[in-house]
């Protein structure tokens, strides 16, 4: 395998995280209201694998879902044939790129109930309108993916890490309502910070943080810590994995409680940048009306209503027309402290 074909291999395995049922139904709960006449596309998501599709096929008829559409990528390394949902002795594994579209899920056993058993059937099933091969890769920036995209109300998945700043640029082109799970360090991301700086973006209601969530990896996933085994399955945590979207939810508008008064004691301010920093996002002083330096984690407990964001350090964008200067590493020589890890710079709205 040539170089360049072999680094896309390693690439492509980092991708292989398999989001677990539970973690999207404590996500997805939040949002039913949503999905009510609208058409679902899942767009990285082999259905014969993915949780995202068996959470929208099973409640398909609970939510009132007008469609349901999942792509599969050939590029895939277990396409088909490791983690399967619904292993179907007679169906023949196949590597090829492949979509679903479900309209209605009938009681197709006529047991009376809408159940994973007529989900199973409606997958065996070989009408072109339900199952039928992509001409190309599945790849989702190819033609006949972006057409998908275009019918589609709402994008949820879990997309490849390694293509998020795509994933979201593509999203945004073609004005599309998403719920997606991606990488908190992305927020630091050109394509991704504007977004969260012009409240068009946030991130969805579950917590993280390590161990929150565990995603199944395929047996050789490259071996690193946060591992576990059960049942023979592989997991693998991610301390920094967040749910992104721009369906609005009741948590962002919950007000973040401020007990702290400032002191410049305890408040020092960075040498190269008018701003203070908080170390932890509770110790926000409640009576501090410039800009405060706070800790990304800051963004799961963010309130339009309460702060506005400024810019981001470490960054990679700066805001135009505020007459701020751009902010370099901040630190904090000038008193002694350690400089600050990455930092959000955000202002208390009156
Ligand atoms: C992080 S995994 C998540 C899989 C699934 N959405 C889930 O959460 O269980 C990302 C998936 O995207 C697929 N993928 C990688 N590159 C892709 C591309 N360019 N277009 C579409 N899918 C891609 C990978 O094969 C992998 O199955």
């Amino acid at each position: 395998m040539a170089r360049k074909d072999l680094a896309q291999a390693k690439d492509a395995k980092k991708d292989e995280f398999y989001t677990q049922l539970s973690d999207i139904e404590k996500e997805l709960i939040h949002y039913r209201d949503y999905f009510r006449d609208k058409v679902v596309f899942c767009n990285c998501d082999d259905p014969y694998e993915s949780n995202f599709f068996k959470y929208f096929a099973l409640n398909f008829n609970a939510l009132g879902l007008k469609k349901l559409i999942a792509t599969c990528y050939d590029g895939s390394p277990i396409a088909q044939q490791e983690l399967p949902l619904f292993p179907i002795k007679n169906d023949t594994p196949t590597r090829k790129a492949y979509k679903v579209e479900i309209s209605e899920v009938p009681d197709l056993d006529g047991n009376g109930a809408r159940d994973l058993t007529d989900v199973k059937l409606l997958l065996k099933s070989s009408d072109h309108n339900v199952k039928a091969e992509l001409k190309g890769n599945g790849d989702f920036r190819s033609p006949e993916c972006v057409e998908l995209l275009k019918q589609a109300d709402i994008v949820v998945t879990n997309p490849p890490f390694s293509l998020f700043r795509e994933y979201v640029a593509q999203l945004v082109k073609y004005d599309k309502k998403f719920l997606i799970i991606g990488n908190m360090n992305a927020v630091a991301y050109k394509e991704v910070f504007p977004l969260i700086k012009e409240n068009k973006m946030w991130l969805g209601v579950t917590r993280q943080g390590t161990g929150s969530m565990w995603f199944k990896v395929p047996s050789d996933f490259p071996l690193k810590s946060g591992q576990k085994t059960e049942n023979g399955i592989r997991f693998q945590t991610i301390g920094n994995t967040a749910w992104y979207t721009n369906l609005d939810h009741s948590r962002r508008h919950e007000e973040l409680i401020l007990i702290k008064h400032y002191t410049p004691e305890e408040y020092p301010h960075y040498d190269n940048y008018d701003a203070i920093e908080v170390g932890s996002v509770n110790d926000i002083p409640c009576d501090y009306d410039g800009i405060i330096g706070v800790p990304i984690t800051f963004l799961g407990k963010y309130n339009p209503n309460q702060f506005e964001i400024i810019d981001i350090n470490p960054h990679f964008f700066t805001v135009v027309g505020q007459g701020l200067p751009k902010p370099k590493q901040l630190t904090l020589h000038n008193v002694g402290q350690k400089d600050p890890y990455a930092r959000i710079l955000i202002r208390k709205k009156h």
